[in-house]
């Protein structure tokens, strides 16, 4: 989170560490983005992208408190986006993708209570 929006959720983006998750706190294993995808892909060849939440502690999936969107992107690049409802039962987003090239995938979700948190994965593009 930046420095200026220490305190406040809704300011900015927010990060869990993903990389050190005995680090996290229970916020951030709650609202964690985490990027299943390969390593290293091929230019313009098919791939299966999986988002989610609650990898490391569930979120809560209820009418007061739960994931309003995911999405996927390639740096700046919009890929996909599911929106959610209460009435979903998993915080899980499939998407099947091409890249050119290679800029990180970085993943979103936006909790009603806890606002926008996001997460990154490197991958090779050949
Ligand atoms: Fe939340």
């Amino acid at each position: 989170m930046a420095e200026s929006c220490e305190g406040d959720l809704f300011c900015g983006v927010n990060v869990a560490d993903v990389d050190n998750p005995d680090e996290m706190d229970a916020l951030e294993k709650k609202h964690a983005v985490v990027i299943d995808a390969p390593d290293k892909v091929k230019a313009g060849e098919e791939f299966e992208v999986t988002l989610k939440v609650g990898e490391y502690k569930e979120h809560p999936n209820e009418i007061g408190h739960f994931i309003e969107w995911m999405e996927l992107y390639s740096g700046e690049t919009f890929l996909a986006r599911l929106d959610l409802t209460p009435e979903h039962s998993h915080y899980v987003m499939k998407a099947t993708v091409k890249l050119d090239h290679a800029h990180p995938l970085r993943g979103r979700a936006k909790c009603n209570l806890h606002g926008l948190w996001e997460n990154e994965k490197e991958i090779e593009v050949g």
